[in-house]
């Protein structure tokens, strides 16, 4: 069954400290933690203050999602922040194996994430050296968009060529994700699922993430 990332771009940035309580007391397994630069994506999030303040209080892992131009600048920032898992984009890297090794070379476990008209074949040289290749299902910038249907293909292909490398890295979808979809994902290979708008707009947030586990049952 794959492990729930509740998105905390969806939370009230009022409320932090609630909603990373609320987090710690639900059945996720991680806390998802979404950075953008108003540059590499057109929306801007928050940076390693507000990461730093998450960490204070979360009993999870964070698994940050750098959507943000020349990750390499802040790699050691988000980390002293209280990244476990540092995942930076494909596309935004052009020396992409030199920052996985400076990721690795932190202590953190690093992601590649795809964007959704990257092939994973992109990845093919570099599966070996990553701990998470985030598949996205919306294009990054914003939570509450509609899930890309091309997606389980993607993840399909991924899972093979992982299968076939005897690769072990966990495969993550992000965008969109809900109770409709969550089951097909898991079954095409996916190991977490992050969920933003879906968990944080529901009336009963700590249920809906139990729906989301549930969910893959069916
Ligand atoms: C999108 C972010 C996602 C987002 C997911 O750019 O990377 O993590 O928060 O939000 P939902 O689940 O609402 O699509
Ligand atoms: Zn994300």
């Amino acid at each position: 069954m794959a492990g729930i990332a509740p998105s905390i771009l969806a939370a009230d940035f009022a409320n932090l400290q609630r909603d990373v309580e609320m987090l710690n007391a639900s059945v996720a397994e991680y806390i998802h933690v979404d950075v953008m630069d108003g540059m590499f994506v057109p929306n801007i999030s928050f940076g390693m203050p507000v990461c730093e303040a998450i960490n204070r209080y979360a009993k999870k892992p964070l698994d940050v999602h750098l959507m943000i131009e020349q990750p390499d600048r802040y790699l050691e920032a988000f980390k002293n922040a209280g990244a476990t898992g540092l995942t930076v984009h494909y596309e935004a890297c052009p020396h992409l194996h030199r920052t996985v090794q400076h990721i690795k070379e932190l202590g953190a476990l690093p992601g590649v994430a795809l964007n959704p008209h990257t092939p994973v074949e992109a990845l093919s040289e570099i599966l070996g050296d990553l701990s998470l290749v985030l598949i996205m299902s919306v294009n990054p910038g914003f939570g509450g968009q509609k899930f890309i249907e091309n997606t389980y293909k993607k993840v399909a292909k991924l899972n093979e060529m992982r299968k076939n490398g005897g690769y072990n890295f966990k495969i993550e979808i992000d965008g969109g994700v809900n109770v409709n979809n969550a089951a097909a994902l898991t079954r095409e290979g996916a190991d977490i699922l992050v969920a933003g708008s879906f968990v944080f707009s529901s009336g009963n947030p700590l249920q809906t993430i139990q729906d989301l586990k549930n969910a893959q049952e069916l």
